[in-house]
């Protein structure tokens, strides 16, 4: 059983190497904060702590955060620590190119440093778009100072002439009807005006509402954290608390070594198979679990996820928005529901520093049937297929309750793009060979060959097959997808293209099958003709010559470790590397 001891108080802080003397160093640090008008009594010894702000108006569903930073701060002195705010990168997922993932590292050693070089005891995490808080939380875990994260908050259900509309979900919808001719150009500009009603990050249980998610049930959020919609003043009351709440874990010593344990990866990947999470989960968990050196493998994910019922009726898997995820009681009613079904480890410890049961294990369910009942799931068995075979011999994944089940057993010919600008240039091509029963194949999308792991796995089907009525087709790429997607698509596909896995030696006409329930991909070619194919292959890109994407391209590791840099895996602690004061 775990359990947390606190450490004895008052003790000398981290902090106290800056301020707590009176040598000329200990002056020059205490005397230019001073110039923000600090009193002098803010330097007694009492608790640091950081917000790490991921606010910027080029990541709009972080462009509220500033605000939540005040009412964090607010708590942080009122609990008797001294709050000081500081910038990060900010990786918004609407705009940033090549693709936002390719800076979820970058943002993470930017996290990573700023928190060892600062004179810091604690910090608040804050973050919301996609990237912002896998990032954070990797970087605060490689330093191993208490840490909180606060979410940002989902937008307010978007509306379009009585419908719901989601976050991403409606647009990737939207533009197969305009290709399919079944919704008009001015519609689709008139339902833009209503996709994104207030401040908050994507409002499906796309890739930020599942991160939030996980942060949750990983417990390093406070309950009830990641619905919270990003207007309600409930999201302000919750980042006061946890203003309150990061003093306290600074006086106590509890860390993130002490909460991510091998039992909280386990939680939040179950908790991931009920909400239907994203398959962008799966890459960020593995990173995170890296840096705090947690042996966590893409099996666990197939594992731990195989008998887990989705049971939150949200797009893209369902129907409803995280608003009516919220008034339902949120994501403590599902930890409670999996914890009586014997799926939760009751005694991981939390932020609260107790087990994290003792926060949800009263909660109510306001709604059974946006969170429902086992036996009126969505999927009977969600969580995430780990697929394997020689077209992935280190693994692809696909969410079956996003899939078609017509579809999870499937055996087509290959109609190969060789990479994003190949797909682009010739899916609208009334001539391509294709027909609903082939393979879409995509190359060179994974974290070298993007560069980044764009969110392209979920190619948008060739207008002649949409005119059909057809809205799924088997896509495999070694691109991840928008957690707003939906589909048969074979993602993640290991090791990828780009590195000289199989995948870049499919060849159109080639036949591929799909067993999702045996967990099988296969190309339908000799041992011998694929080693043969293999020799004959080589890299058809240039490599980088300088700058951050070679920095990138040079360290990314594959998918199915978490798409880390080789050489920031691990937790390196707080220590600073060599102190000149
Ligand atoms: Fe930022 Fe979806 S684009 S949360």
């Amino acid at each position: 059983m775990s359990e947390f001891k606190p450490a004895a108080w008052p003790r000398k802080l981290r902090s106290t190497e800056w301020f707590g003397g009176t040598s000329r160093d200990h002056i020059y640090h205490r005397s230019w904060m001073k110039n923000q008008g600090l009193p002098a009594d803010l330097f007694d010894g009492r608790p640091v702590i950081g917000i790490c702000n991921t606010w910027s108006q080029l990541t709009p569903c972080n462009a509220h955060l500033r605000d939540l930073a005040e009412r964090v701060a607010h708590g942080i002195y009122e609990a008797g620590g001294l709050p000081l705010e500081f910038p990060v990168f900010s990786a918004g997922e609407s705009s940033l190119r090549p693709t936002a993932m390719m800076y979820r590292n970058l943002a993470a050693m930017d996290v990573e440093e700023a928190l060892r070089a600062n004179p810091l005891d604690g910090v608040v995490l804050l973050a919301g778009c996609d990237k912002t808080t896998p990032a954070l939380l990797m970087g605060a875990s490689s330093v191993d100072i208490p840490a909180i994260m606060v979410s940002g908050g989902p937008m307010l259900n978007g509306w379009f002439r009585g419908e719901r509309v989601g976050s991403g979900t409606a647009l990737w919808q939207m533009s197969e009807e305009i290709k399919a001719g079944t919704m008009s150009q001015e519609d689709f500009l008139e339902a833009e005006q209503a996709m994104s009603r207030s401040s908050g990050s994507c409002n499906t249980m796309g890739t930020a509402s599942t991160m939030a998610s996980m942060a949750e049930a990983l417990g390093m959020a406070l309950s009830g954290n990641a619905a919270i919609p990003a207007v309600d003043s409930r999201r302000r009351v919750m980042a006061h608390l946890t203003g309150r709440r990061i003093v306290q874990m600074v006086k106590d010593d509890l860390k993130p070594s002490d909460i991510l344990t091998r039992q909280a990866f386990e939680n939040a990947i179950r908790v991931n198979g009920a909400i239907g999470g994203s398959t962008n989960a799966v890459i960020h968990l593995l990173a995170i679990a890296g840096r705090v050196g947690v042996d966590l493998t893409l099996d666990d994910w197939d594992k731990l996820g195989q008998d887990i019922s989705t049971i939150v009726n949200l797009m893209p898997s369902g129907k409803y928005l995280m608003e009516e995820f919220f008034y339902a009681g949120g994501l403590p009613v599902v930890m409670r529901m999996l914890g009586e079904g014997g799926k939760l480890h009751r005694d991981a410890i939390s932020v609260s520093g107790e087990p994290i049961w003792n926060d949800v294990k009263d909660v109510r369910n306001w709604n059974d049937d946006v969170i429902r009942p086992v036996d009126k799931a969505l999927t009977a068995k969600g969580g995430i297929a780990v697929l394997r075979g020689n077209l992935a011999p280190r693994g692809a994944v696909l969410k079956p309750s996003a899939a078609s089940p017509h579809l999870l057993q499937h055996r087509g010919r290959a109609v190969v793009f060789e990479g994003i600008d190949d797909y682009k240039a010739r899916i609208n091509d009334e001539n391509l060979d294709i027909d609903e029963h082939c393979v879409m194949v995509l190359k060179y999308c994974g974290p070298r060959g993007y560069p980044g792991m764009a969110e392209v796995g979920n190619m948008g089907l060739p207008p002649k097959v949409l005119r059909k009525g057809i809205k799924d087709m088997v896509r495999i790429s070694d691109a991840r997808m928008s957690g707003t997607a939906y589909g048969t698509v074979v993602l993640h596909t290991s090791p990828e293209a780009a590195m000289g896995g199989p995948l870049a030696v499919v060849r159109d006409g080639d036949m591929i099958e799909l067993d999702v329930e045996n967990r099988r991909l296969h190309l339908d070619i000799s041992d011998d003709e694929l080693a043969g194919r293999l020799a004959d292959w080589s890299v058809p890109q240039e490599s980088p010559v300088s700058g951050y994407i070679k920095l990138f391209h040079d360290h990314v590791q594959g998918a199915d470790t978490g798409a880390d840099f080789d050489f920031l895996r691990g937790c390196r602690g707080s220590a600073v590397p060599k102190d000149s004061h």
